[in-house]
């Protein structure tokens, strides 16, 4: 058994973790709308205005705070109006992204927005850049925003909805460096200033959050142009997009995978550490004062897709390797809570890491799922920076941190600290130094299991949950936890 220690360092000055870094993304993509949230209000499985109760009550019990929608690359597709207005006259649409389905806008904007008012958590809307107009974004601002009398709150109106919803959060397009649109960086920052002038805030207080579409990965000079010529009165986020992915062309199965792949995927989750200091760093120059945030508003595990489902609809399952990204990677948000505020997990039902799959009238949640509900505590709670020292995961004469961790308090007093030890093999003992808080009893949940492609199926929803944990005991302001391998341990100090 290894040994890593952690010291928590209480600072007055250190930030509020978001809690809007734990935010979702909800795509037309394969099942994740239509056959996933969707079901329509005819359909047999209970719903409210066609979406599934099941599964509102989880996300709800999640304390999801934002919704991302439509896209991703569908987003820069999307024409709104088509999806307004009584459904039986709204024009398909074919969804070119994401297996050539032709949809047929039954899920619009009003089934979006109700959506998130009835889970509490904020919308965020993402705008068609790529082959939209200027006039359809501000239009669509309007339509959501606008509470006196106008051609398109009128219309809102007319369809039923009297008072605006107030939609806070504006992306101005989606990885325009490739399925936004394939622009170079330069040419966007431009289009960029176009869009955010005439997207009026339609009188929400407070104004607009325009977030600019953000580099993919590494690409340091993407983040660079942006924050150099884009206005920072223009500008409230700027995007980052990374997914744990093996090789895009060789990305493995999500399931029955092997050691060396599950390393990987760890090296490609814990790079997220490196991007964020390193886009953030930039940000810093142009912008020592903090104003403009980084928003990573898509992450996530990306595998092949399960035998026998559409290569376009990036079903795959979520087993102990997506609860080790999962909170590796919050783990980091929070250590980076100074200019990370906002991120959202791609994607929330049926694709990707979802925390929720479903089949017919079942569904299950998956050990994301746990993940992010046992991390909730951290929502809006102060950081507590820590100091770090762990063993390595070392896997062919490769290494990778085995422990990492985070710790927050909040508004009532309450310490979290949340651990996570991804080594495949080996118990490590963390020995946490808490002697600067003056906490006396401590809890603890886990979630762990046998083997790291465990996970959660339709005839066995229940075989990965959390449960209590005890491994832990409290000396002299040293409390010495034992992490199984693979496994995420949250506890609660009073
Ligand atoms: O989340 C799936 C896709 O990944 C999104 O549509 C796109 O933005 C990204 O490339």
């Amino acid at each position: 058994m290894a040994q890593a220690t952690v010291s928590l360092k209480p600072a007055d000055e250190a930030p509020v973790i978001d809690k809007n870094i734990y935010g979702h993304f909800a795509e037309h993509l394969g099942r994740c709308i239509y056959d996933g949230l969707y079901v329509g209000e005819k359909s047999n499985i209970p719903n409210t205005e066609g979406v599934r109760n099941d599964i509102i009550n989880a996300l709800k019990e999640l304390k999801i705070p934002n919704l991302r929608w439509p896209g991703g690359c569908f987003a820069d597709t999307y024409h709104w109006k088509d999806g307004v207005g009584p459904q039986s006259e709204r024009p398909t649409i074919v969804n070119t992204w994401w297996g050539n389905v032709t949809e047929d806008n039954s899920f619009g904007t009003h089934n979006f927005l109700n959506l998130c008012e009835e889970l509490g958590a904020e919308p965020y809307l993402a705008g068609n850049v790529g082959s939209g107009e200027v006039q359809e974004l501000a239009d669509w601002v309007q339509y959501v925003n606008f509470d006196g009398i106008s051609p398109m709150s009128d219309w809102r109106k007319e369809n039923g909805r009297d008072k605006p919803w107030g939609v806070k959060y504006w992306g101005v397009g989606n990885e325009a460096w490739g399925c936004g649109g394939n622009m170079r960086v330069e040419y966007y920052a431009d289009i960029y200033r176009k869009y955010a002038t005439f997207m009026s805030d339609a009188g929400l207080e407070g104004g607009l959050y325009k977030i600019a579409s953000g580099a993919s990965n590494d690409d340091y000079h993407w983040t660079e142009v942006l924050m150099r010529d884009i206005p920072h009165n223009l500008l409230q986020g700027v995007a980052l997009h990374h997914y744990s992915v093996i090789d895009w062309n060789a990305k493995g199965p999500s399931i029955g995978f092997s050691e060396e792949q599950y390393f990987k995927t760890m090296e490609q989750a814990w790079l997220m550490e490196e991007l964020v200091t390193k886009h953030v760093e930039i940000m810093d120059k142009y912008d020592p004062k903090g104003k403009v945030d980084l928003i990573v508003d898509e992450w996530g595990g990306w595998y092949d897709v399960m035998e026998d489902t559409n290569p376009g609809f990036l079903f795959q399952q979520n087993t102990m390797r997506d609860a080790m990204i999962a909170g590796m990677t919050l783990n980091i948000f929070h250590n980076h809570a100074r200019r990370v505020k906002m991120a959202n997990l791609a994607q929330v039902v049926n694709v990707l890491q979802a925390v929720i799959l479903t089949e017919g009238e079942k569904m299950i949640l998956t050990p994301t799922y746990h993940v992010m509900k046992m991390y909730n505590v951290h929502q809006d709670a102060q950081l507590i920076p820590i100091e770090l020292d762990t063993p390595d995961y070392e896997f062919n004469g490769e290494k990778l941190p085995a422990v990492n961790a985070s710790a927050s308090k909040d508004a009532e007093g309450k310490v979290h600290i949340s651990l996570v030890n991804i080594d495949s093999k080996k118990s490590n003992t963390v020995s946490v130094d808490v002697s600067a808080l003056k906490l006396k009893d401590f809890t603890a949940e886990i979630l762990s299991s046998k083997t790291l492609e465990d996970h959660n199926t339709f005839e066995s929803p229940e075989k990965i949950q959390l449960e209590k944990f005890k491994k832990f005991k409290l000396k002299k302001g040293t409390l010495e936890v034992e992490l199984p391998p693979f496994s995420v341990v949250v506890l609660e100090g009073n």
